[in-house]
C-alpha cells in the first residue's frame, strides 16, 4: 500500500461536514491538521479565519521567473446520511476491494491528498518543485463556496498566480485520463408555500380553502413542460449551443447511456428531448427538485390541510447563463404561477457560475500532457454535470484558467452512502501530480 495512504486515512477520520452547525469544531480540526501536515513536509502554511470555515494555504519559497501554480482543492463533506446504509461507518475509513470506503474519500480528500502526497515525496528527495506553488484548500466547497471569493479578493496579490489546477472531478472509465474544460453552475433556492393559518381538518374545511400541498405539486409541475425542457421564460436565452468538436469527442466515449442506466439503477433514462444522457447532463441546464416536504408523513393517514408546504430547487446552468439572472426568472415564474389561495415566500439561496475553458490553450495542453503520461495513454476531453463553485471566480478575480485533471471514478457514490477512492487512483494521483508540475513549468 502507499505509504501516503496513512495521511489519507487520517484526514477522513475528521467528519468535516460543511453544512452542519453541530460539525464547525471539526471542519475547524481538519484545517488545523492540514496546516500542520502542510508545515511538515516543509511549506510554509497559514489558516486564514472567514465568516465561516477556515481556508489553508501552504506555499513552497517562491522564486522569480518561475512558474505559479495554485492547487485548489476542498477538506469539507457531504453530510453522509443516511447512516444505516453504509456498510462500514461513514468516517471510519475502511480498506475493502483495493478501495477506499469512508464519506469524502473521492470527494475531495482523496483527491486533495495525492497531490500534497505528490508534493511530500518530491521534496522528501530533497529536490526542488520546478514550480511556485500555492496550495489552497477550503472547508466551504459543498456549500457553495460563500465566504472563497471574497478572499481571493482580499489576497488577491499573494494569490497571484498562472494557472489553477483541481482534481476533483471526474474519469471517464478506471485508468483513463480525463480532461474536463467545462463545469456547470449552480443556483439555489427554496419555495414556503402557506394557505390557512392554522392546520385544518381536512373533511370540515376541505374543498373551502387551497392546500399548500397540491400548490406545491402544481407549481413543482409548472416547471417542466411535456418535452422535459424548462418552462421558465427566458431560461434557455443564454445557453451556448454544443459544439460540433464536442459531440465528436463525446462520441468517442462509447455508448454512455447504459453505463448511466446502470449506476443509476433507474428503470429507463429520462430529460429534455432531443439530446442525448451526455449532452443533457453535462451541456444542458437543468430544474431539480431536491427536498419537498408537508403534512403529515408518519406512520398511516392523518387527515389534515397543512398550513404549510415548502421545495428545494436547484438549477443546473450551462456557459453562458448567469445565476442571479436565472433565479430571477424562476421566482418571477413561481410568483406567476401560485395557485389562488396561497402565498408564497422565497428564499434565494447560493449561487455559483458555470465555467468553460480551451482544452487546447496552453495549460490546456500541458494538463492533457500530464494526463497522458501518467495514465499511459489517450486523454477524454469532456464536460462535467456538477459544480465546483470558486472556478469561474478563479479567472474573473485571479485572471487564470483553471485545469481540471479528474481522478474520480463513475461508481465512487460521492454525497451518496459508501463514496469510495480506489488505492490505485490515490497512487495515480500522487503521480500525475509530479508530471503535472513538470509539465506546467516546462515552457516558462
Ligand atoms: N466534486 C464535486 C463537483 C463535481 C462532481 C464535479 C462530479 C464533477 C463531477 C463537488 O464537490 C460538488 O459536489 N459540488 C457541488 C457544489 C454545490 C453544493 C454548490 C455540486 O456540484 O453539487
Ligand atoms: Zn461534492
Amino acid at each position: 500500500m502507499h505509504p501516503g495512504i496513512d495521511d489519507l486515512l487520517t484526514l477522513l477520520r475528521f467528519p468535516s461536514v460543511s453544512t452542519k452547525p453541530e460539525h464547525r469544531d471539526d471542519v475547524r480540526r481538519c484545517a488545523e491538521w492540514l496546516k500542520a501536515k502542510l508545515t511538515s513536509i516543509g511549506l510554509t502554511s497559514e489558516l486564514h479565519e472567514t465568516p465561516g470555515h477556515p481556508v489553508v494555504v501552504g506555499r513552497n519559497v517562491h522564486q522569480p521567473g518561475r512558474r505559479t501554480v495554485m492547487i485548489y482543492g476542498h477538506y469539507d463533506v457531504q453530510p453522509a446520511e443516511p447512516l444505516e446504509e453504509w456498510k462500514t461507518p461513514a468516517f471510519e475509513p475502511t480498506i475493502r476491494d483495493g478501495r477506499i470506503w469512508c464519506r469524502g474519500s473521492t470527494d475531495n480528500k482523496g483527491q486533495l491528498m495525492a497531490h500534497l502526497r505528490g508534493v511530500e515525496e518530491t521534496l522528501a528527495t530533497g529536490s526542488d518543485l520546478p514550480v511556485n506553488l500555492i496550495f489552497l484548500f477550503e472547508g466551504e466547497e459543498e456549500i457553495g463556496s460563500p465566504n472563497l471569493k471574497p478572499f481571493l479578493e482580499a489576497h488577491r496579490d499573494e494569490l497571484k498566480c498562472d494557472v489553477v489546477a483541481i482534481s476533483d472531478t471526474g474519469m471517464v472509465a478506471p485508468g483513463v485520463g480525463t480532461f474536463t474544460y467545462g463545469l456547470r453552475g449552480i443556483a439555489c433556492l427554496e419555495a414556503l408555500v402557506s394557505g390557512p393559518s392554522i392546520d385544518l381538518h381536512s373533511g370540515i374545511f376541505g374543498g373551502a380553502v387551497a392546500n399548500p400541498n397540491t400548490a406545491v405539486a402544481h407549481l413543482i409541475a409548472s416547471l417542466h413542460d411535456k418535452n422535459g425542457k424548462v418552462a421558465v421564460e427566458g431560461f434557455y436565452d443564454d445557453v451556448r449551443e454544443i459544439e460540433p468538436w464536442e459531440r465528436e469527442e463525446w462520441s468517442k466515449l462509447g455508448d454512455t447511456a447504459t453505463e448511466t442506466l446502470s449506476l443509476t439503477g433507474s428503470p429507463e433514462l429520462y430529460g429534455e428531448a432531443g439530446y442525448s444522457e451526455l449532452e443533457r447532463r453535462w451541456a444542458r441546464p437543468t430544474a431539480e427538485i431536491n427536498g419537498i416536504g408537508g403534512g403529515y408523513q408518519g406512520a398511516g393517514s392523518k387527515t389534515v390541510i397543512p398550513r404549510e408546504a415548502m421545495f428545494k430547487l436547484s438549477l443546473r446552468l450551462v456557459p453562458d447563463q448567469k445565476p442571479e439572472d436565472i433565479l430571477a426568472k424562476v421566482e418571477a415564474h413561481l410568483k406567476q404561477h401560485l395557485p389562488p389561495g396561497t402565498r408564497v415566500q422565497i428564499h434565494l439561496g447560493h449561487t455559483g457560475q458555470p465555467y468553460a475553458m480551451d482544452p487546447n490553450s496552453r495549460f490546456g495542453m500541458a494538463a492533457r500532457k500530464a494526463l497522458a503520461t501518467a495514465f499511459d495513454g489517450k486523454v477524454a476531453l469532456i464536460r462535467e454535470g456538477g459544480s465546483i463553485p470558486i472556478v469561474q471566480a478563479f479567472k474573473d478575480v485571479l485572471g487564470v484558467e483553471t485545469i481540471l485533471l479528474g481522478l474520480a471514478l463513475g461508481d465512487c457514490q460521492a454525497h451518496a452512502p459508501n463514496e469510495n477512492f480506489p488505492l490505485e487512483n490515490f497512487e495515480a494521483g500522487v503521480r500525475l501530480n509530479k508530471i503535472l508540475l513538470h509539465e506546467l513549468a516546462a515552457d516558462s
